[in-house]
């Protein structure tokens, strides 16, 4: 079965062919970061015009790379959220107006659903149950993982997204959108321990989040720090890297307290924070050592792409589509734990 998966909830145009028995036969993601640095970050209607123009071309482009005619195709996924509700629009509507003139059926994806199953891309793939830390630009939960559809929201950020605190943080450091991977780039290997930034809710029970609170004390530091003057390169290194150790602590020791909690022993990792390479690194090293395993798609399969849609579409292939013609679907907001197993 192959199903077609196309993903326009946020900044990055991407679509895919996955086939259940050979894997991925195709993969494009086309990122809309030129368009949207010079306003500093996504505007939303600049985001939704670009996925107009870029969409059809790339799909066709897909097909190509697979090798495949539209007929071989049985389904068509597309990302139904939550993220920007315009550019939802582009890739829902897309996505149904396929599958309505080529006779398939539109299967509407959660966009974190896809991201907590994107492990299964990989060869070596987690086995139900585990625990899913979801670290992206609008989301950061844990969630306790039963089986497909099985969804129970162990705990979430109270403000930001990890990524948003990333993103912020840099962009008071003076790096250029998008903040997250510069920051970590520009953290290298300098000291992480110059500034004792706040480790938020980490001291507590519960398996909550909290970010603004850190991304404050960064600012209030840099400000004391600055002066009437400029931040000196070593200082903003030091600044870079204490925070991110900030994050990455609060990351690993919720990830622990959620493992013992459930007392499940995977963990999986998704979404564009789980391609930090630090948090990486302290996930693997501290959880191997207290015997549980941890599992991380790669890079590109971390932040948005095509591949988790279609993926996640075919997972869910044929048993929860909605009866009758394809359906346009897409919401801003869609809570995890209203899906249903398949
Ligand atoms: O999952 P994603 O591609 O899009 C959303 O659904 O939000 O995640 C994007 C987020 C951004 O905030 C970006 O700055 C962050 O992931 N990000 C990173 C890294 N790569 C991407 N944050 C820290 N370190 C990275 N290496
Ligand atoms: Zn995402």
């Amino acid at each position: 079965m192959k199903v077609l998966g196309i993903e326009t909830s946020c900044d990055e145009t991407a679509v895919a062919v996955y086939d259940g028995e050979q894997g991925l036969m195709a993969n494009r993601v086309w990122s809309q970061i030129e368009l949207h640095r010079p306003h500093g970050g996504v505007v939303p209607e600049l985001a939704s015009r670009e996925h107009v123009e870029r969409l059809l071309p790339m799909i066709e482009g897909c097909l190509a790379d697979a090798g495949i005619e539209p007929q071989a195709i049985d389904g068509i996924a597309y990302t139904a959220g939550p993220g920007l509700i315009g550019a939802l629009l582009v890739g829902a509507t897309v996505g149904a107006g396929l599958a309505a003139a080529w006779g398939l059926p539109a299967i509407p994806v959660h966009h974190m659903e896809a991201h907590l199953l994107a492990p299964l891309l990989e060869d070596d793939r987690p086995a139900f149950p585990f625990v899913a830390l979801l670290v992206s630009g609008g989301h950061t939960m844990l969630v306790e993982v039963a089986g497909i559809g099985r969804y129970r929201i162990l705990g979430q950020t109270l403000d930001d997204a990890a990524g948003e605190a990333f993103d912020k943080t840099a962009k008071m450091l003076g790096l250029p959108y998008p903040g997250g991977p510069q920051l970590a780039l520009l953290a290298g290997n300098g000291r992480a321990d110059r500034f004792a930034f706040p480790r938020p809710m980490l001291g507590r029970q519960g398996l909550e989040f909290s970010f603004s609170g850190l991304k404050t004390a960064v600012a209030l530091k840099a400000r004391e720090l600055r002066g009437d003057g400029v931040l000196s390169e070593s200082v903003r290194v030091e600044l870079a890297n204490s925070f991110q150790e900030a994050v990455v602590d609060t990351l690993v020791g919720k990830s622990r307290q959620a493992l013992q909690a459930t007392g499940l022993s995977r963990l999986v990792v998704a979404g564009g924070v789980g391609a930090n390479r630090r948090l990486r690194e302290r996930l693997r090293s501290e959880l191997t050592a207290t015997g549980c395993s941890v599992y991380y798609p790669r890079n590109e399969y971390c932040t948005d792409n095509g591949a988790m849609i279609a993926l996640a579409g075919s997972l869910r292939f044929p048993a929860t589509l909605p009866a009758g013609p394809p359906v346009v679907c897409a919401r801003a907001r869609w809570d995890l734990e209203e899906l249903g197993q398949p």
